[in-house]
């Protein structure tokens, strides 16, 4: 694994790793004490064999470049990569010489030549990730690019969704062992299909792992998913993507569903806000429908009152901070998988693919003659 720009050019095997080590990662976490890497006990040649078992990425340096606004994913990573011994500098693209008309090629092709081993990149350019992996020389992370993919949110949302359906089901967690795979699972996610990478990553995955997924939200968003679907049934054939825009199929005997971040600026030319909120706001009076004990998720940030109420957001159902709270040893894992040096590296089938713009239809693709990124809307 050379880069990490979207789950699906990860192997199904190194999915598994990232999310068994993640579990291991979340249990040193917990048992670490405010948060802090225990200080070695031992003394002499037990002690640096501690002290390297304790920050495996020590020496590494980690880039965190986000030219678009983040609370979460980008703290986690921070975390992450101190949590692991990894040093990490913050790259703030409206200060960089990204607004002096240098190139992003160039960017990376200077942060690589400083000596950053990781660039985690966070996008409103579709594809950007991908141009950076071809000029970066250590690792790419894509922590967000434009609509089309988030694949650590992805990963994070999976290894959270398992282990509370293993929990509310009383089975072993079920990262662990693998019995937590969504076989037989029912979810739904609701929303602003049409601007969500989260969706997107998401739907690669949950279906990979053989949940029946089911996309629901007003028409005009769900341009495109009627061919992903067509396209994940040939990949994943065992799989099953439902495409709808009624709310009531997509929640009825689901196990878990997931809102998605609805914009007002997002609402011309269909459906009102009020109009959305009366249809397709989740709330726990419309989860009765759903199977009992289902769980509530969202990627965040959290409109309250409009695609979900402050009551479910907050209450017993929500996994909402669960998520947030995965997103460190599932960003540790990724990071360790990239940077642990474990594995021999190479460019996937997958992103050769990508590399040659073969992003999903709905996703704009970067245009690599941009001179000044920064200042490029969607
Ligand atoms: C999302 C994102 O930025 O893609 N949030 C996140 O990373 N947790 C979702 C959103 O912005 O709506």
């Amino acid at each position: 694994m050379k880069h990490l720009l979207d789950v699906d050019e990860l192997s199904w095997a190194e999915t598994e790793r990232i999310l068994g080590r993640a579990a291991i990662q979340r249990r040193t976490l917990a048992a670490a004490p405010a948060g802090q890497p225990a200080e070695p006990v031992a003394v002499g040649p037990a002690t640096a064999w501690a002290a390297a078992a304790m920050a495996p990425l020590a020496g590494r340096r980690v880039g965190l470049l986000f030219a678009e606004p983040s609370t979460r994913t980008r703290l986690s990573f921070e975390i992450a990569a101190r949590q692991l011994g990894a040093e990490t500098f913050v790259i703030d693209p409206g200060h960089s010489s990204l607004v002096k008309g240098e190139t992003l090629a160039d960017t990376v092709r200077t942060l690589a030549a400083l000596g950053l081993h990781a660039l985690v990149m966070r996008h409103h350019r579709a594809g950007a990730p991908w141009v950076a992996a071809r000029y970066f020389n250590g690792a790419v992370v894509n922590a967000g690019d434009g609509w089309h993919a988030h694949p650590t949110q992805a990963l994070l949302d999976l290894f959270t969704l398992r282990r509370a359906l293993a929990a509310r089901d009383g089975l072993a967690d079920g990262t662990a062992d693998g019995s937590g795979r969504l076989a037989g699972r029912k979810v739904a996610i609701v929303g602003d299909l049409l601007h969500s990478r989260v969706a997107r990553s998401n739907a690669w995955t949950l279906v990979a792992d053989g949940a029946e997924l089911r996309v629901c939200g007003p028409r005009p968003w769900l341009r495109g998913w009627d061919e992903l679907a067509a396209e994940l049934a040939v990949k994943l054939p065992s799989g099953r993507l439902i495409v709808t825009d009624d709310l009531s199929a997509a929640i009825g005997g689901a196990d878990a569903v997931m809102a998605l971040r609805v914009q007002k600026e997002r609402m011309r030319g269909g459906l009102s806000l009020a109009e959305y909120v009366a249809r397709y706001q989740v709330t726990d009076e419309r989860l009765s429908a759903a199977r009992p004990g289902c769980l509530f998720m969202h990627p965040g940030p959290v409109n309250e009152g409009i695609e979900v109420t402050h009551a479910l957001a907050v209450g017993p159902r929500s996994l909402v901070l669960e998520q947030v709270a995965s997103g460190v040893p599932v960003r540790m894992a990724v990071l360790e998988a990239l940077l642990g040096g474990d594995e021999p590296t190479g460019r996937s089938i997958g992103t050769e693919r990508a590399a040659e713009g073969l992003a999903p239809a709905s996703a704009p693709v970067v245009d690599q003659s941009t001179r000044d990124l920064s200042s490029v809307s969607r």
